[in-house]
């Protein structure tokens, strides 16, 4: 695997892959890598003949300090699961190299700035656009890859792909899960023994909801999860949603395509997952 920390050098390799007939797959995360980022990863193998994948935790798109000095850091790990993995590129920046110095960014994203993980995290969606904008104009991939994990996130990228005119193609990949059911999350591990059982109420509350909801009952079947969240020692609940798949906007039982959506903190640790209903 080559590894670039400088956007100089990628691009000079990039450019000669681009000349030798590669599509360009690009997978941007954060590091801390766990078997949901490897599976975007397979995703733009099967898809594109260069992989890259990036790993830079975007100070922009943190709101909490602590948050973001806490996050973890493994690089050494990281690189032998991509070298493992069979990725090609990995860039890794410093902050220096990715932002000059009181860098302004803005991005008209509408109501997917304040809805759900937009209000329990203001400024976030900006500071994801800002990054994911850099790398798209550093990398130009044909095809970038995102979890459905995070899926506001994809939204907010669309829109913003959308409005910019960039010429990339999104694609987004299921969530993966532990056995258990509990999403996986570079964050999980953060959680204590006893907070990784509290924490599959989230996804044991989403199946709830896709399993008995029945076109006519949205308001109780989300009732029944919220207390089914509540219930459960250790989890403080931020939000849990049915919405318009499309929009985020609260859904009604003709809705034609739904998600159900949720964010809780478990112990110490901020989690979200969803699931597609309909
Ligand atoms: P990060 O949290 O590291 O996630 C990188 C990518 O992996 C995202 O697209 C995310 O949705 C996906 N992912 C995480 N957990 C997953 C799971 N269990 N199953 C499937 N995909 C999963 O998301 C970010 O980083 C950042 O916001 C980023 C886009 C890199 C911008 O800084």
């Amino acid at each position: 695997m080559k590894i670039f920390t400088t956007k100089h050098e990628l691009q000079q390799y990039l450019q000669q892959c681009r000349q030798n007939g590669e599509t360009i797959g690009l997978v941007p995360t954060m590091g801390a890598l766990h078997a949901g980022h490897l599976s975007l990863l397979a995703m733009a193998q099967q898809q594109c003949s260069t992989t890259v994948c990036s790993i830079f935790v975007n100070p922009t798109q943190f709101t909490n300090p602590d948050d973001l000095q806490n996050y973890p850091r493994p690089i050494e790990s990281d690189i032998e699961k991509l070298t493992a993995a069979g990725c090609d590129v990995l860039f890794n920046p410093t902050v220096n190299e990715m932002y000059a110095a009181n860098e302004q960014w803005h991005i008209d994203l509408g109501d997917l700035e304040h809805l759900l993980e937009g209000e329990f995290r203001p400024g976030h969606y900006q500071g994801v656009t800002q990054v994911v904008f850099k790398l798209f104009d550093i990398v130009k991939p044909d095809k970038a890859f995102f979890g459905q994990k995070d899926y506001q996130q994809v939204l907010v990228i669309t829109k913003m792909v959308q409005i910019l005119n960039m010429p990339v193609e999104l694609v987004m990949v299921p969530i993966s899960r532990e056995a258990e059911g509990l999403a996986m999350s570079s964050r999980n591990i953060h959680l204590s023994a006893d907070d990784r059982v509290h924490a599959l109420v989230l996804s044991k509350a989403l199946t709830w909801v896709a399993k008995h909801f029945n076109g006519q009952n949205l308001q109780q079947v989300r009732q029944e999860a919220i207390d089914m969240i509540n219930a459960e020692d250790g989890v403080k609940l931020e939000y849990f949603e049915v919405a318009d798949a499309d929009t985020l906007h609260p859904a009604a039982e003709t809705t034609p395509r739904l998600i159900a959506l949720t964010a809780a903190q478990v112990g110490k640790t901020r989690l979200i997952d969803n699931m597609i209903i309909r």
